[in-house]
């Protein structure tokens, strides 16, 4: 399959890969743009290469999902976060107003933190829960650094809501938040995340222009100051995984990086993607366990042995490297190497039946069975730092 993706790009296909294929023997997922399939498929079967149809004809269901998107929305503004359509996707300017919406009725468990700009100029809000305390331990969640992973940004939506829904009902969150902050980033790459609504779905990076190429952004998870540059990114801008010119470019990444640094006091960093139902934790960028790798490896089992225990929906856990694929300048070997021993990283369904495009019946389950998976890392964090 490696061998498959080398000489499509030789053959200068320009495809985008959804997954690839953590060794020879593990299938890739391929983008093949129309003009390009006749050329692929006549490729694979000379090579006598298996393949199958995933999706025929991803605008019709690019087309379907805007409607139903669009129908819903119609219907009527949310008021309140009880309003709220959890079951539809909703564009940025949508999740925004849902975070003042959360804020102005919880003002004593939430409130809203802007630590800085995208590129262009959209505030990047996090929102903070919290029960009091200086400075207590801190969880960070972020969702949506790829634009493209639209359940992450929905299922972040809906764990904002669980939170202030479940404090003081929840006996295990409630210890939690009475010991912890949370803090949640739900639009993390904002200007990616418009761009995805307004022009190219399939948009998954920043949209800083780079200088002396036509192609625009940075991957924003190739970007962090930890292997950066080696194997596992491209210095290729017109690539998926561009990583920059250079570690913290892009204002997206920098922002969290001086956010967690001068917090000083964060005991988990969770990054939640999609798709291909894993849980992974540090490294990417090389072969060498970490130093907690037992641990971590322990609490990745237990964290999705409860999430299947809601739908049986199973999620492969292990180092990313080992787990998914070599990958250099990702924000969990970053954090890790702060200091922030619970490091983890969330790929959410599906396996690829419908890839990036998951229908948003699809939203509630995904966001339910993951926030088991969180509430295990997080109640161990709790319970095992100080
Ligand atoms: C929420 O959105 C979905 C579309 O994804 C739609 O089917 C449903 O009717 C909407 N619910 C309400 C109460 O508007
Ligand atoms: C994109 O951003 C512009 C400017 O902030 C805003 O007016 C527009 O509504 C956004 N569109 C979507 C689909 O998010
Ligand atoms: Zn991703």
């Amino acid at each position: 399959t490696m061998k498959v993706l080398l000489v499509l790009v030789a053959l200068s296909v320009a495809l985008d890969v959804w997954m690839e294929p953590i060794d020879l023997s593990t299938p890739v997922d391929i983008r093949v743009p129309f003009t390009s399939l006749q050329t692929v498929k006549a490729f694979l079967e000379t090579e006598d290469i298996p393949y199958s149809v995933m999706i025929m004809d991803l605008q019709v269901m690019l087309d379907e999902e805007k409607e139903q998107r669009l129908s819903a929305a119609r219907a009527t503004e949310p008021r309140t976060t009880d309003d709220y359509n959890y079951t539809n996707y909703h564009n940025g300017d949508e999740i925004y107003s849902f975070q003042d919406m959360l804020v102005a009725e919880n003002p004593k468990l939430v409130s809203k933190i802007v630590i800085g700009q995208s590129y262009e100029g959209r505030p990047l809000n996090v929102l903070k829960f919290s029960t009091g305390g200086t400075n207590r331990r801190g969880i960070w969640i972020n969702t949506g650094i790829h634009s493209r992973e639209w359940i992450t940004q929905a299922s972040g939506t809906w764990f904002a809501k669980k939170i202030v829904t479940d404090y003081g009902h929840d006996a295990t969150l409630t210890a939690i938040l009475d010991n912890m902050d949370i803090f949640l980033e739900i639009v993390t790459n904002p200007d990616g995340y418009n761009y995805s609504h307004k022009t190219n779905r399939m948009w998954r990076k920043t949209r800083k222009p780079n200088p002396g190429s036509s192609c625009v952004g940075t991957d924003p998870n190739r970007n962090w100051d930890a292997g950066f540059g080696t194997a596992g990114s491209s210095g290729n801008p017109c690539d998926q995984t561009y990583r920059g010119p250079k570690a913290h470019s892009e204002s997206e990444v920098k922002s969290i990086v001086d956010f967690v640094k001068s917090h000083g006091n964060l005991k988990a960093f969770i990054d939640i993607h999609s798709y291909s139902q894993r849980l992974m934790y540090p490294y990417g960028y090389t072969a060498t366990p970490c130093n907690d790798q037992r641990e971590l490896h322990d609490l990745a089992r237990k964290a999705i042995t409860g999430l299947a225990s809601l739908y049986g929906t199973s999620f492969r856990y292990g180092s990313v490297m080992t787990t998914i694929y070599r990958a250099s300048g990702i924000s969990i070997d970053w954090s890790y190497n702060q200091g922030i021993k619970y490091s983890y990283t969330f790929e959410l369904r599906d396996t690829g039946r419908y890839g990036f495009i998951l229908p948003a019946n699809q939203i509630i389950p995904t966001a339910k069975e993951a926030w088991l998976a969180l509430m295990a890392i997080m109640e161990h964090t709790k319970d095992n730092t100080n």
